[in-house]
C-alpha cells in the first residue's frame, strides 16, 4: 500500500471569517479529510484587510506588516491543525496556502491578484515547504486567477450518471457545471454571503444571518431587485470573476438610492438572498440535474430552499452528500493544487478560468 500523502490546505476567503486550516491525505481517489481547523482573524487586523478590500488608502509599511501578519496566522493555523490531528510537520510534503486576497483586478492593463500571508513566513514557521501565489501564476498564462475551486471538484465530484453542478457559497459564489461528455464550465456567478453580511452587519451587527432567518422574515422587494439584476457583471461573457471591489457594501448602497421610497431592512435582506439565488440560478447549465452546495451558504436554511424553490427539478443537497464537509471543499482544493505543483504538474484550468494552456500553479518555498 502507497504511503501516506499528507498535504495541509489554508484560506482566508472573501468574507474574512478566519483561515480555514485543514490536513488531507491524498492516498486514495476520494481525499480524506483527516482534522479540520477555523483559525480566528482578531479586530483590528480584519478592519485592516476589508479597508484594503475595498480599495482605501494604505500606508506600504502597514501594507508589508498586514502581509507578514497575516503570514503568521496561517503558520498558526497549518500548525493548530497539525496539533489536533497529532501529526508532526515532517509528515506533511507541503502546504498549498491560497492566503488572503485583498485585491483581484483580472481585466486590468496589468492584470493581477494580489493575495497578502507572506508564504516565507509560513513556510519558516512550520518546517513545511509551502506552495503560494496561485492565482498570479494563472493569471500569467491569461486566465482570470479564479475560480480555482472548480479544479478539485471536477477531480473529485464529477459523475458518469448525472449532470452535477457544484455551487461554492462563500462571499461570492462559483458555479462548476460538470456536464457528462462536455468539458467542466465554472465562473463566479456573482455575490453570494457579502451583500447579505453587510446588510446584517449594519443593522444588527451581527457577523451574518443565522440560517438565512432574518431574511426570511422580509419580502423580496421587486425593484432592488431588478436593478441589482441590471449589474452588467452577470451578463458579462465567460470567463469571468469577482471579488469585494465590485460587489461591496457601497455597491448595494448605490441600488438603494436608486428606488423609490424607503425599503424596510428585512426586505432589503430577503431581496440580497434572492439575488444570490437568481444569479446561481441563471448561471446554471440548463440540463443539470442535480445541485451540491458547498462554503458557508450550506449552513444558510432559506438559501438553500430558495435554491430549490428555483430549481424544482433538481436535488439540492450540499457537498456533504457526496463525502466532503461543505465547510472545507475549498481549503481541500488549495491542498489538492498544492500536490499537483509539488509533482511538478501542470493544471488544466482554460475552462474556469481561460487560460491558452495548462499551467504550473504557484510558487514553491522550500522548508
Ligand atoms: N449558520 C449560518 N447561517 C447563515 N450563513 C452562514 C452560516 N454559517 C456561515 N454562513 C455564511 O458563510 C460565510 C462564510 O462562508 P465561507 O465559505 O467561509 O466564505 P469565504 O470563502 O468567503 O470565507 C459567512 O460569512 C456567512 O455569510
Ligand atoms: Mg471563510
Amino acid at each position: 500500500m502507497a504511503e501516506n500523502e499528507l498535504y495541509i490546505g489554508l484560506i482566508s476567503g472573501t468574507s474574512v471569517d478566519g483561515v480555514d486550516s485543514v490536513l488531507v491525505n491524498f492516498q486514495q481517489d476520494t481525499p480524506e479529510l483527516i482534522a479540520s481547523h477555523s483559525h480566528p482573524i482578531g479586530d483590528p487586523l480584519r478592519e485592516n484587510i476589508l479597508a484594503l478590500c475595498v480599495g482605501e488608502d494604505i500606508r506600504l509599511s502597514e501594507f508589508g506588516q498586514t502581509h507578514i501578519e497575516l503570514g503568521k496566522i496561517f503558520a498558526e493555523a497549518a500548525n493548530a491543525v497539525l496539533n489536533k490531528a497529532g501529526v508532526e510537520s515532517n509528515a506533511v510534503t507541503a502546504i498549498g496556502s491560497h492566503g488572503q486576497t485583498v485585491w483581484h483586478e483580472p481585466n486590468a492593463g496589468n492584470p493581477f491578484s494580489l493575495q497578502l500571508a507572506d508564504a516565507n513566513t509560513i513556510a519558516q514557521r512550520t518546517g513545511i515547504t509551502t506552495v503560494a501565489d496561485m492565482r498570479g501564476r494563472d493569471i500569467s498564462a491569461g486566465g482570470q486567477g479564479a475560480p480555482l475551486a472548480p479544479l478539485l471538484h471536477q477531480h473529485i465530484f464529477a459523475s458518469s450518471s448525472e449532470n452535477r453542478a457544484i455551487i461554492n457559497i462563500g462571499g461570492i459564489s462559483n458555479v462548476t457545471c460538470l456536464r457528462q461528455g462536455a468539458k467542466p464550465i465554472a465562473f463566479d456567478a456573482g455575490p453570494g454571503n457579502v451583500l447579505m453580511d453587510f446588510w446584517i452587519n449594519k443593522h444588527q451587527q451581527k457577523k451574518y444571518d443565522e440560517g438565512g432567518g432574518w431574511a426570511s422574515s422580509g419580502t423580496v422587494h421587486n425593484e432592488l431587485l431588478q436593478l441589482c439584476r441590471n449589474e452588467p457583471y452577470f451578463s458579462k461573457a465567460l470567463p469571468k470573476s469577482s471579488g469585494r471591489e465590485l460587489f461591496n457594501g457601497s455597491w448595494l448602497e448605490n441600488k438603494l438610492a436608486q428606488c423609490q421610497g424607503a425599503i424596510q431592512p428585512q426586505d432589503v435582506q430577503a431581496t440580497m438572498l434572492q439575488l444570490t439565488v437568481d444569479t446561481i440560478v441563471d448561471a446554471l447549465d440548463p440540463h443539470c440535474q442535480s445541485l451540491f452546495i458547498c462554503g458557508g451558504g450550506a449552513h444558510n436554511r432559506a438559501l438553500m430552499q430558495g435554491l430549490a424553490q428555483a430549481r424544482p427539478n433538481c436535488t439540492v443537497a450540499s457537498t456533504l452528500t457526496l463525502g466532503v464537509d461543505p465547510d472545507w471543499v475549498e481549503a481541500i482544493a488549495f491542498a489538492w493544487i498544492a500536490r499537483e505543483t509539488c509533482a511538478g504538474r501542470k493544471i488544466d484550468t482554460s475552462g474556469f478560468t481561460g487560460t491558452s494552456a495548462a499551467v504550473m500553479l504557484g510558487g514553491i518555498y522550500r522548508a
